[in-house]
């Protein structure tokens, strides 16, 4: 329905056929979703003595459901979220199982019963790839070793908790470093919640509702090792069931909120009641973000991964058990031509995770000015050309009559 144009600087431009338009304008459905509008959210770092401060328990009590997200960098970066039906769930950890060789256990939400649905992400590793397309490598180009992320030592997150913007991060660089490509880079990963739908001021603008998360991840100042070197994330998922399921990806004309970017993808995590991951295919090059820094973002499909070919998080052994079966995917970001990590050493990804329903984008009100004065003119052209149609055949059926 979307037909896309050669990669015009890295990116693809797309016009929206008039079928897409006719079908968007009949579905578009008034912003409604089936959770709870507004949330007390609160962010709380449990402690305990020695050990590193890296796990972030955001918590977002509605009048009948709790949400229970728990993001930790014991491990590679992850995150266990959890619904329960009451607003009185409470989350316990045990910290000597957690912290054990067999976390299993370790981490709980209580009552039990009332867990509605649960599940799990982990962004295993950090890719990286020359971007240079030789005559037989295919985009993004050959790859470099990657960067397990069990493999980095993280800051203390209790320093950048703003509880005032409900959102904390997640600093890191690999422990051992023999080039020190991460000698003034780093990789951050930052984490806000949301008391109530809306949107933030920094493309891609994701609406988020109560019942969400936004992660974005941010890559800066570390040394590539080629000179168009191509980043990627790979992030992995709990498997159920013999199939992986897929990447959905959404086709709307309105780019309003996110310049050029016409497309969302979202992966559904569980069947119903489920979660989502949700994201526009796009990152940035520079801080400012914005048209001219959009790279574009390639999600490769998910394929089932046994266990032992991951980095494992206590946090999601903690409280889902020994789990053999993950899907995973990967991200890469940008292509070999046009702007680039290279031009500031900058690279930014958001998406956002959540329960139930994924948030449904309406027409922006821009978009439908638009598309009124563009549907108007031939809508006025027909209803006058019907006008006219009806009055010649009063005027002839008039003549008939006289005859
Ligand atoms: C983390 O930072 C907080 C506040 O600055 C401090 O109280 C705590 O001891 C630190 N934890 C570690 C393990 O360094
Ligand atoms: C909460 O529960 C009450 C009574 O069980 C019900 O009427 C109401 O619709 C529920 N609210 C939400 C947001 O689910
Ligand atoms: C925590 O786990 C340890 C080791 O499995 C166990 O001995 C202890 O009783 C548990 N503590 C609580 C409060 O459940
Ligand atoms: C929550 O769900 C459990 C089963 O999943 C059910 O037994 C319980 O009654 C529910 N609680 C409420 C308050 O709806
Ligand atoms: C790190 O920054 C310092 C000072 O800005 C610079 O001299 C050094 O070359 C940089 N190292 C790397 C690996 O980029
Ligand atoms: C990177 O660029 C420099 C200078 O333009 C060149 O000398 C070098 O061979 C290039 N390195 C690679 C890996 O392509």
């Amino acid at each position: 329905m979307c037909s896309c144009g050669e990669p015009r600087r890295g990116w693809r431009r797309c016009t929206p056929s008039p079928m897409l338009l006719l079908s968007l304008l009949l579905s578009t459905a008034p912003f409604g979703f089936l959770g709870e509008e507004t949330r007390q959210v609160s962010l709380e770092v449990p402690g305990w003595p020695d050990s590193p401060q890296n796990l972030l328990h955001i918590q977002a009590v509605g009048t009948n459901s709790t949400l229970h997200y728990v993001w930790s960098t014991l491990g590679p970066p992850a995150v266990v979220l959890v619904a329960t039906n009451t607003s009185h769930s409470v989350l316990h950890i045990n910290w000597t199982r957690l912290l054990s060789p067999e976390p299993e256990g370790g981490l709980t939400v209580l009552p039990m019963e009332s867990v509605q649905f649960s599940s799990a992400l982990i962004f295993t590793r950090l890719l990286e790839f020359d971007g240079v397309s030789e005559a037989t490598a295919k985009p993004p180009g050959k790859p470099y070793p990657s960067y397990s992320l069990a493999e980095f030592s993280w800051n203390n997150i209790t320093n950048s908790l703003h509880p005032d913007t409900l959102s904390a991060t997640f600093q890191g660089h690999p422990k051992d470093d023999p080039t020190g490509a991460f000698a003034n880079g780093s990789l951050a990963f930052r984490v806000q919640a949301f008391a109530r739908s809306g949107r933030p001021a920094r493309p891609p603008r994701l609406l988020h509702t109560a019942d969400t998360c936004q992660l974005e991840v941010t890559l800066v100042g570390a040394s590539p090792r080629g000179n168009r070197s191509l980043f990627g994330i790979e992030v992995a998922t709990l498997g159920r069931g013999p199939d992986c399921g897929r990447i959905q990806e959404q086709h709307s004309i309105d780019d309003e909120y996110a310049p050029a970017v016409f497309q969302l993808d979202q992966l559904l995590l569980g069947s119903v009641p489920s979660g989502f991951v949700q994201w526009r295919p796009v990152a940035f090059s520079q801080e400012q973000a914005g048209r001219a820094s959009a790279l574009s973002c390639q999600a490769s499909p998910l394929h089932p991964t046994l266990a032992h070919s991951l980095p494992q998080s206590p946090v999601v052994q903690a409280f889902f058990g020994l789990q053999q079966n993950y899907c995973t995917f990967s991200l890469t970001f940008g292509a070999s031509t046009g702007p680039g990590y290279w031009d500031q050493r900058y690279l930014s990804w958001s998406m956002l995770l959540g329960v139930g329903p994924p948030p449904v984008d309406a027409l922006s009100p821009l978009i439908l000015g638009i598309m009124a004065v563009a549907l108007g003119t031939p809508g006025l052209v027909l209803l006058g050309g019907g006008l006219v149609l009806l009055l010649r055949r009063k005027h002839s059926s008039e003549y008939q009559s006289i005859n």
